[in-house]
């Protein structure tokens, strides 16, 4: 009953999240990484959601998701770039390719382009140190790139991005 009416009184229905789960603190986590997997961020009504069903403060919910870098508030760009920092791409260029896409999507690591079509971020190690430097999008691995190959890649991923 309880679900019936969480689903109706908010516009997004977490309900079948809701019932993986046994109904306590617990749950916390696993719920939030459901919530995230489905809309691609923690959107705040499935937070009001949660918050009703296990009966515990938006505070604690907060303190546990801001706890955990995996856990994001706003909505993700359309495709996210990974630039791995590190040490096999390190030494051989991975500095220099997240500078030059800073430069031409005009963001700093961390941030999203204004239109909402790209999201730039580091990554420790992607596991593929064999192919040093690589950059990820929306987890497409590109080996041994080099500053000069970056607009050709975004240019995979936006047929208006000026390539220079
Ligand atoms: S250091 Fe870049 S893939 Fe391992």
């Amino acid at each position: 009953m309880a679900e019936a009416t969480l689903a109706s009184e908010c516009d997004v229905d977490i309900s079948d999240i809701l019932s993986r789960y046994p109904r306590n603190q617990g749950s916390v986590i696993p719920l939030l990484q459901d919530i995230q997997d489905r809309y691609g961020y923690l959107r705040p009504e499935a937070l009001d959601a949660l918050e009703q069903w296990l009966g515990i403060s938006a505070n604690e919910i907060y303190g546990v998701a801001t706890f955990y870098a995996q856990f994001r508030f706003t909505p993700p760009a359309e495709h996210t770039i990974h630039v791995c920092q590190g040490t096999a791409c390190h030494v051989r260029g991975g500095a220099q390719n997240m500078a030059e896409l800073q430069q031409l999507l005009d963001v700093k690591a961390g941030e999203m382009t204004p239109d909402g079509r790209f999201e730039l971020g580091r990554v420790a190690c992607l596991g593929c140190c064999a192919l040093a430097p690589v950059v990820s999008v929306d987890g497409h691995v590109y080996a041994r790139v080099s500053p000069k190959k970056l607009p050709a890649i975004l240019n995979e991923y936006s047929g208006e991005q000026e390539s220079q």
